[in-house]
């Protein structure tokens, strides 16, 4: 790594105690640093004794903590503030994995740009964003926070949302951006069994093409920190996983800028069982390539001794150093310590912006009838709503430094969306509300019932042996059935939820996840049909617990499912298809997709397919681009996402769409991270979601130039 000569003269000056300082990372515990909570924290300032603060907010309370970094400390070096913008900061957009099913780069770009743009107004200088865990275990809380199960989409999430916090040209000093944390690396989505915390053992093979990909995208984008999972891989704790951090990340990925510790994660690394004490955890974690401690305590006390036992050396402190005042250099820390520029939020601006997040986000499952959308004029419209802090809910876990007033509310929206239609609303939060239930049912013409998860459970801490529908939820829904009402049923939720006999008695299902803080309008426009539904899975929503982990990307079985055979690959008790599958997602139109076709042009193949709208209104459709490496050394998963596309058409109205493929694209990953290119047969599908009988498919033979050698249509 290069440092300036500005570093290079700090570094040359300061005391292993200021040096120590900089790795250390303490957390506020109010919002305030008046408060006398944070006495602790602002006596680590005053001395020297901590270069970056996290969970502070509020930018007097910034700028109050940096003025004692910069007027009270020997060198004056400014702190660096973070925080966990995951999905805005004060302008809330949907949870991760609900933006995620908008399958739009260009959106999650432009919903980090917001983020960085208000965090940064506040001071803020680095986000502990974006999480990019794939993860195939909806008992797994923190599902909600990335961009589900599928790695190619990650990858491509995780380039937008680097490429948003931190601008396309990386010049971090613009006051509107924020250096951001690809986290957590390491597998974290595939602890065992979903259970937060627990350890992951998973093949090579799986590490290095499933759960790496992401990261080294976000590398490549030139993310500015990692964050390590708290986890263990295989036995070693990833916090002080040197063959990871060091040798594969930062040597053979060439990434230059910092590890930041998960929280307390490096005094862990003793419950772990690998480290004596904490200067042995500190040593472990600094040796692996860990620079900066957050709330550990463990380098700031105990690196002194580590050296003085020979266990680190100078040489890596003082490497851990640079990089953290280097990334405060890139900030422009040193010359604008506070960032602080005043900035309306939420704005208009951002408040569109969330909108238009929030309705790509939606997914509508199940639209039996056309009963969706409802329309202008018609009987009475009945609302339950099962959960009693619903506008809170909306903002979701990690919900940054927003706020439950700014969320603008469901009812009042779909009031103002259906002004000719009478519109009653309850809250029926338990089984005691039955009665009213029916009693209302009986003046209502349809009913859209809102069930789902509170917001605290999903997030971190909050993996479920349970994820699914309450026994009160079923029966509401039910009662509703029995009345031959139809029925609609929204779900909010952090994680795909079992919904069991609710799948046959809803008439329409919508995932809603949490949708921030345009939540309400957003809803109201596509359950009105102002517009399309658009929103597709980025995850596969199981049936069943016992089909859990789920995923569209399996590999063949030498004994295929078959009904008739005893002995194939299947439940005895349960289907194997998940209740809808990744990628799923209706619109209130039709589509046709016909002429799938597949030419080399220009060292590239060509794939072409035709899409039609052949429903009665404008619609937009979202393409998914498999492929099946039906030729291999290893097998191969019988679906692989390798890319995707929007479009949006009137009616009747045709276009033809294009992918085009380059070797990255045939591309996969071995057990020691090399890149594999294979010549050979391939299937091509191409169509609405992984389930064969909506893709259309041909099969090419192509050599290792990527020319075509054979193609067969129609396979
Ligand atoms: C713990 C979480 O695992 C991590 O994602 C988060 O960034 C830190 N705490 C800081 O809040």
């Amino acid at each position: 790594m290069n440092s300036s000569t500005r570093i290079d003269d700090l570094v040359q000056c300061m005391t292993l105690e200021e040096k120590l300082g900089q790795l250390n990372m303490l957390s506020a515990a109010g919002d305030s640093i008046r408060t006398s909570e944070n006495a602790a924290l602002v006596d680590a300032v005053r001395h020297g004794q901590a270069g970056s603060v996290l969970n502070l907010v509020g930018a007097q309370a910034l700028k109050d903590t940096q003025d004692i970094a910069l007027n009270e400390t020997r060198l004056g070096i400014p702190l660096l503030f973070c925080f966990d913008v995951v999905h805005g900061y004060r302008t809330i957009f949907p949870i991760p994995l609900g933006e995620a099913a908008s399958f739009d780069p260009d959106l999650w770009k432009r919903t980090a740009q917001c983020a960085a743009r208000e965090a940064s107004a506040d001071g803020i200088g680095l986000t502990f964003a974006p999480m990019i865990d794939v993860c195939r275990d909806p008992r797994w809380g923190r599902i909600a926070e990335g961009p589900g199960e599928d790695q190619w989409l990650a990858s491509i999430f995780a380039r937008a949302k680097v490429e948003g916090f931190q601008g396309e040209d990386h010049d971090l000093q613009r006051a509107d951006k924020l250096a951001a944390t690809a986290k957590h690396i390491g597998a974290y989505g595939a602890v065992t069994a979903g259970r937060d915390y627990a350890s992951v053992d998973i093949s090579e093979h799986s590490l290095h093409d499933i759960y790496l990909p992401p990261f080294k995208a976000a590398v490549e984008a030139g993310v500015a920190a990692i964050m390590p999972a708290f986890v263990d891989l295989a036995g070693i704790p990833i916090s002080a996983h040197r063959a990871l951090l060091t040798a594969l990340v930062r040597e053979q990925w060439h990434f230059d800028g910092v590890y930041i510790s998960d929280y307390h994660a490096i005094a862990e690394l003793i419950n772990h069982g690998i480290a004596r004490d904490l200067t042995h955890a500190a040593a472990l974690a600094l040796h692996a390539g860990m620079d900066i401690d957050m709330m550990s305590y463990a380098y700031i006390n105990h690196l002194p001794q580590a050296l003085a036992q020979g266990l680190i050396s100078q040489d890596e402190i003082d490497q851990a150093v640079r990089r953290v005042l280097t990334l405060k250099e890139k900030l422009g820390l040193f010359d604008n310590p506070y960032r602080l520029t005043p900035h309306t939020m939420p704005n208009e601006e951002s408040r569109a912006l969330a909108r238009e997040a929030a309705q790509k986000s939606i997914v509508l499952l199940k639209n039996d009838a056309n009963i969706l959308p409802l329309s202008p004029t018609g009987g009475r419209c009945l609302i339950v709503n099962t959960r009693e802090d619903i506008t809170s809910d909306a903002l979701g876990s990690w919900s940054g430094a927003g706020e439950t007033h700014d969320v603008r509310d469901f009812e009042t929206s779909l009031r103002a969306a259906l002004p000719a239609r009478d519109i009653r609303y309850i809250t029926a939060p338990d089984q005691n509300h039955f009665d009213a239930v029916r009693k209302e049912l009986n003046h209502a013409a349809v009913a859209l019932i809102i069930v789902g998860e509170k917001r605290e459970q999903s997030g971190e801490a909050a993996s479920r042996a349970h994820p699914k529908l309450s026994e009160y939820e079923t029966a509401l829904i039910k009662i509703v059935r029995e009345q031959n009402l139809p029925c609609i049923v929204m779900i909010n939720s952090g994680r795909p939820l079992i919904i069991e006999s609710a799948y046959d008695d809803a008439d329409a299902l919508l995932a809603c996840w949490f949708l921030g803080i345009e939540s309400g309008p957003a809803l109201a426009d596509v359950l009105t049909g102002r517009v399309d539904a658009t929103g597709r899975l980025p995850i596969s929503w199981p049936r069943a617990i016992g089909q859990i982990p789920i995923f569209y990307g399996q590999k063949p079985s030498g004994r295929p499912y078959n009904a008739q055979d005893v002995f194939t690959s299947k439940y005895i008790d349960e289907s194997n298809q998940p209740a809808f599958v990744f990628g799923h997602g209706l619109s209130y139109t039709e589509f046709s997709l016909s002429d799938l076709s597949c030419t080399r042009h220009n060292d590239r193949i060509n794939v072409e397919v035709r899409l039609k709208n052949i429903g009665a209104r404008e619609g937009t459709q979202t393409l998914f681009l498999f492929l099946h490496h039906a030729s291999t050394e290893r097998a191969r998963p019988y679906l692989q996402l390798r890319d995707f596309t929007k479009c949006t058409l009137k009616k009747d109205e045709e276009q033809l769409i294009s992918f085009t493929l380059d070797e990255h694209h045939f591309a996969q990953y071995d057990d020691h991270d090399d890149v594999i290119f294979e010549s050979g047969l391939y299937d091509i599908y191409v169509g609405t979601k992984a389930d064969f009988n909506h893709l259309l498919s041909c099969q090419i033979t192509i050599d290792r130039q990527l020319n075509i050698l054979s193609f067969t249509p129609n396979t």
